[in-house]
């Protein structure tokens, strides 16, 4: 792999506001040094000392990290504690146990609230729901559900009997379900009859049903079913009971399950560059331990902020910033149901006024399209709302692009709020690289430094360090508590992806290129160096729209996705297809692309729907049959080829691809 070059140039310095600094829980960067410095010197002792003030154990441990078969590295691993009863019971008898949990806000705008003693009482009965369907520690559920309390309390109750929940996103299709389920073996889906989204009902039990039908769930007993709308729904004798038949009858107190430091808290599918799927398992202490600390360390949490994370559970967000780390650490959030732009595009700067929200947390993508609606519509933008009770921004999912850094800054952040740009992964589980609100000076563009302990490096594909200035491979030499364990069911595919003999077997490979600033050393992530796109926040592999276009197979004979960027979504997927029948043209190629585009959503979810798709006659290849894909982007984004195409089967093929849009 050729260097990756560093083309922006971003010279503007935001040093921390004295009203920032002062009281911080990191103030200043000698304080975060000395963390640094700690965790260099005694990584044991760092690790041990923040595992102990930050989580109550049944248990104590007496290792710390257990490198004996890594790269399965194990953490805390005689320790005992369970995750439910550290975002919940621990809080009882404090002040935090009246304190409200969740503020809810639904799409239609009605708001709801619920106090820490409130909640675990919730959580205990469906727990206790949950072990009267038979399900216990080490069982696996399924959780599809739509963005509010239920599915936090589905998560945490789930922890709290020791069973291994699997989230999946309420857009993704029955087919996407189905593997998730059988992958998982789940014996159980939560779901719900509806969602409510953008003043929609959008289905989400018949899809559990239609994913049943698909086959193969062998161990799948058991679907309960919240009924979030009025409206019917199909039930399944037998198999199907309502929330309310579940847990009538149910008391409120359950008692937690204590479980190893290493038991599998969840697993959560992501995108990899090659075939289905990956399921990210991670670990319960290791784990809560990071969400919970990221949340005093990054957000600077204070006791009376009210913290809204805008992601859905579906995604590692939602697990780490909304079900687990602000629970953990008693914070007050905000949860929403809805979409930013229903009933309009000024829906989150209206909710921030209205709750009074002081740390507001999003991805760039959002951003973007709330820029957009607002320079096209004055009454959506943020300054016909009083956004003064924000105290600090953040971004998450993709790089921030200065401009949208800058608007972001100036017109919600009233040029008074820092922003944390955090640079993480689902298999990180919690920040990584991000700067400190009271603490790091802020390049816009820049996820500036690596948290203390977590050992960020930049370097070559051998492993060889890369100077300041240089692009390389971003990677994490150390390993941390809450890191991704293994693929559940594929420890194989784990060590090849993540940790590549090439480099030793032991360093953490992140998967994206990245530099380091020559002055400051600051971090920039300049995308993904495998096959996997980077669409609104959320990855997507280029091999899994692949197999979904060609398992089209009435149809589509050949395709190749490749990603091109998007003013708005950051990169759009882009389909080259061959049919099985003439290259079609004019309406009958829109009819056509339209057709595959709704299979796509069919087969993996709306997000996944290519943005364009282009047919030929062939596909660009070389003599031994590889498809050369960055020709294929070149064309995506429209640029002349100006690489050598010398080695290609059909050079012809570039001019009709390029003209077929
Ligand atoms: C990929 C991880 C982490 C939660 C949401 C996405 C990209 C994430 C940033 C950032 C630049 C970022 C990377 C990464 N990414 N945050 N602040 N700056 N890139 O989780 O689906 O596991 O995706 O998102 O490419 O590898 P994910």
């Amino acid at each position: 792999m050729s260097a990756i070059e560093s083309v922006l140039v971003e010279n503007r310095v935001f040093e921390p506001p004295a009203a920032a600094v002062q009281g911080a829980r990191i103030a200043g960067m000698a304080a975060y040094q000395a963390l640094c410095d700690e965790a260099a010197r005694d990584p044991d002792g760092f690790w041990a000392r923040l595992a102990r003030e930050n989580l109550a154990w049944t248990r104590p441990f007496t290792r710390v990290l257990d490198e004996s078969n890594a790269p399965f590295y194990r953490w805390f691993d005689d320790g005992q504690l369970n995750v439910s009863a550290n975002c919940l019971d621990r809080h009882m008898g404090t002040p935090v146990q009246d304190k409200t949990a969740i503020v809810f806000e639904a799409d239609d705008g009605a708001v709801t609230r619920v106090s820490y003693k409130e909640l675990l009482g919730r959580v205990a009965q469906f727990a206790n729901a949950l072990q009267a369907q038979g399900i216990g520690k080490g069982d696996r559920v399924v959780v599809y559900m739509p963005m509010g309390v239920e599915g936090i309390v589905a998560m945490q109750a789930c922890a709290r009997i020791g069973a291994t929940h699997s989230v999946v996103f309420g857009g993704f299709s029955a087919k996407a379900l189905q593997e998730r389920i059988i992958d998982a073996g789940a014996v159980a889906v939560v779901t719900a009859n509806y969602q409510l989204r953008g003043g929609k009902e959008l289905p989400l039990k018949s899809i559990v049903d239609d994913a049943i039908a698909l086959g193969g769930c062998t161990t799948l007993r058991t679907v309960l079913v919240y009924e979030r709308t009025p409206t019917a729904w199909n039930r399944v004798e037998g198999r199907d009971k309502t929330f309310a038949e579940a847990l009538a009858g149910q008391a409120t107190e359950c008692a937690p399950v204590p479980v190893d430091a290493e038991h599998p808290l969840f697993i959560l599918y992501t995108s990899g560059s090659t075939g289905k799927p990956k399921g990210v398992q991670h670990s319960s202490a290791g784990y809560l331990l990071w969400a919970r600390l990221t949340m005093d360390w990054t957000f600077d949490l204070r006791p009376d902020d009210l913290f809204w994370c805008t992601a859905d559970i579906g995604w590692i967000t939602g697990h780490s910033y909304v079900a687990y780390g602000p629970l953990a650490a008693g914070a007050t959030q905000l949860v929403f149901e809805g979409i930013p732009t229903f009933p309009h595009a000024g829906r989150f700067w209206q909710m921030i006024d209205k709750h009074k929200v002081s740390i507001f947390y999003t991805a760039p993508t959002a951003i973007r399209s709330l820029i957009k609606a607002a320079e096209t519509d004055e009454k959506v933008h943020p300054k016909n709302w009083n956004l003064q009770s924000l105290r600090i921004l953040g971004s998450v999912g993709e790089p921030i692009n200065p401009e949208a850094w800058m608007w972001y800054h100036r017109n919600v952040g009233g040029e008074r709020c820092p922003i944390v740009d955090t640079f993480w992964q689902t298999e990180t589980g919690g920040h990584v690289i991000t700067p400190l609100p009271g603490a790091t000076p802020l390049v816009p563009g820049s996820c500036t430094l690596p948290l203390p302990g977590i050992a960020a490096a930049i370097v070559d594909e051998t492993g060889k360090d890369m100077p300041h200035g240089a692009g390389g491979m971003l990677v994490i030499k150390r390993p941390w508590p809450s890191m991704i364990r293994t693929i559940w069911n594929d420890p194989e595919r784990f060590k090849k992806a993540y940790f590549p003999e090439e480099m030793g077997g032991r360093i953490y490979l992140a998967g994206d290129g990245a530099v380091r600033s020559a002055d400051r050393g600051y971090f920039r992530i300049t995308g993904r160096i495998d096959d996997v796109l980077n669409v609104s926040g959320h990855r997507l592999g280029t091999m899994e729209i692949e197999s979904a276009l060609v398992a089209k197979t009435d149809l589509v004979a050949e395709a190749a996705v490749v990603g091109r960027p998007d003013d708005v979504t950051g990169e759009a997927v882009c389909a080259f297809v061959v049919l099985k029948r003439a290259r079609p043209t004019g309406e009958e190629a829109k009819a056509i692309a339209a057709e595959l585009r709704n299979w796509v959503a069919k087969e993996i979810g709306p997000i996944a729907k290519p943005k364009d798709i282009r047919f030929g006659d062939n596909l660009p290849k070389t003599r031994s049959g590889k498809i050369m894909r960055r020709l294929l982007r070149s064309i995506a984004k429209g640029e002349a080829i100006t690489q050598d195409t010398s080695t290609l089967e059909n050079p012809a093929i570039l001019e009709q691809l390029a003209q077929s849009n």
